[in-house]
């Protein structure tokens, strides 16, 4: 087990990331979050309201691409502990712009594995007191028919430009335990669905359409599985991980939940006739479901086998989904500020005014 005293939190403004730092105290207490995040459209500063730069606590924008930078961190920082999020992280985008995907997933990991390789294994550093945790998805497997599941030997078979530079990601860091012992392990999840998602993914997307009555884009015949767990059973199986893992290894994490897309939909159209005001047309949210072209290559079904998170880390996932998704999708109705500063691009101001010229 590392030491945890000084963790870097890499992507720490974006969704999974603001919500491990608020869940810190819990998931590594004691330590020092040291956050670093580029705040590309995805990345909210916002996110990590109520933290301020002092003993425990430290943000600085910038790229992990920016191999000075990251390298002046690990000098002036005791990183212990790498969690590495920070990624572009949407498949549509992926596919109307690749090149981005490739140079943050792919150059900005082999950039920190560099960086974490100079601080850690110098021969002044025990390495047994440090772990490079790279924050991977399930799509790296590609995509599976009507039946089976993911376990952590299937092979790798990306079929989008994210999951092929997220695939690439995993390599290059078990390439970096394997060729120079840099302690690491990966952790592949499925979907998430939570507070703080960019209303660019499918939850909050349509959550967010239903309530101002605009159409429910359905790619295909909405028959497409994920299997989707609760961002905050995510945070706690990451750091369990870090705890209990062991270098070199892979953890699969997933809620054992899975969804149609179309099944999604009609629920989130359901909790938002129950949870916001009724449509002017008196009608049901389901009546704004509208089949759209399919995504090109779209993955037809994504499910984890997590027994070996399960029984060797002893991790499971305490959100239901019922009450995860009334929890979610209320939590967008009752956020509309945070809403409005999302989609008019306002959200950066808040960086100027916590930051200004730094
Ligand atoms: P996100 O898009 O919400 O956030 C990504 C964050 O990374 C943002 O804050 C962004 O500003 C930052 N970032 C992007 N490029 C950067 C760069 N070059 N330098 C520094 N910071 C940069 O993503 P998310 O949904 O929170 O996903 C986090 C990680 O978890 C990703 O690595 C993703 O592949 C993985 N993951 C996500 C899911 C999911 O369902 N969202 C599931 C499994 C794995
Ligand atoms: P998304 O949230 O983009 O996650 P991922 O592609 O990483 O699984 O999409 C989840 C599923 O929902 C996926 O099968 C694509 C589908 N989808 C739609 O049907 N309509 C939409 O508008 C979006 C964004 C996604």
């Amino acid at each position: 087990m590392p030491g945890n005293k000084c963790v870097l939190v890499t992507g720490a403004c974006g969704f999974i990331g603001s919500n491990f730092v608020k869940m810190a105290d819990q998931l590594v207490p004691g330590a020092r979050i040291v956050c670093l995040d580029k705040l590309t459209y995805a990345g909210n500063l916002e996110n990590l309201a109520g933290f301020e730069d002092g003993d425990n606590f430290r943000f600085v924008k910038g790229d992990i691409c920016d191999d000075v930078l990251v390298n002046k961190l690990f000098g002036e920082e005791a990183i212990d502990t790498v969690i590495h999020f920070a990624a572009e992280s949407h498949v549509d985008r992926s596919i109307d712009g690749p090149a981005e995907f490739v140079r943050t997933n792919i150059m900005g990991t082999f950039n920190l594995l560099e960086a974490a390789r100079k601080s850690w294994l110098d021969g002044k550093r025990d390495p047994a007191t440090c772990c490079f945790v790279h924050v991977s998805t399930d799509e790296v497997y590609g995509s599976l028919g009507d039946t089976g599941y993911f376990t952590e030997t299937t092979p790798y078979d990306p079929r989008s430009p994210y999951s092929a530079s997220k695939a690439s990601s995993d390599h290059l860091v078990n390439a970096y335990f394997h060729t120079y012992g840099l302690p690491a392990i990966i952790t592949n999840c499925s979907n998430n669905y939570g507070p703080y998602q960019f209303p660019e993914k499918l939850i909050p997307l349509v959550t967010l359409n239903a309530l101002d009555g605009k159409d429910l884009p359905v790619y295909g015949d909405g028959m497409n599985v994920r299997d989707w767990l609760f961002v905050e059973d995510h945070c706690t199986a990451i750091s369990e991980c870090l705890k209990k893992g062991v270098n070199g290894e892979g953890y699969n994490i997933g809620g054992n939940n899975e969804r149609t897309n179309i099944e999604i939909v009609e629920k989130i159209c359901d909790l938002v006739d129950e949870l916001a005001p009724p449509l002017p047309s008196g009608e049901s949210r389901r009546s704004l479901i509208t089949f759209v072209t399919d995504r090109p290559g779209h993955d037809k079904r994504y499910a984890i086998d997590a027994t070996k998170t399960r029984t060797e880390i002893g991790w499971e996932p305490q959100m239901d989904f019922g009450p995860g998704m009334k929890l979610t999708v209320k939590w967008y109705l009752d956020n509309s500020g945070w809403v409005a500063n999302v989609r008019d691009g306002s959200y950066k101001e808040y960086y100027e005014k916590m930051y200004g010229g730094r």
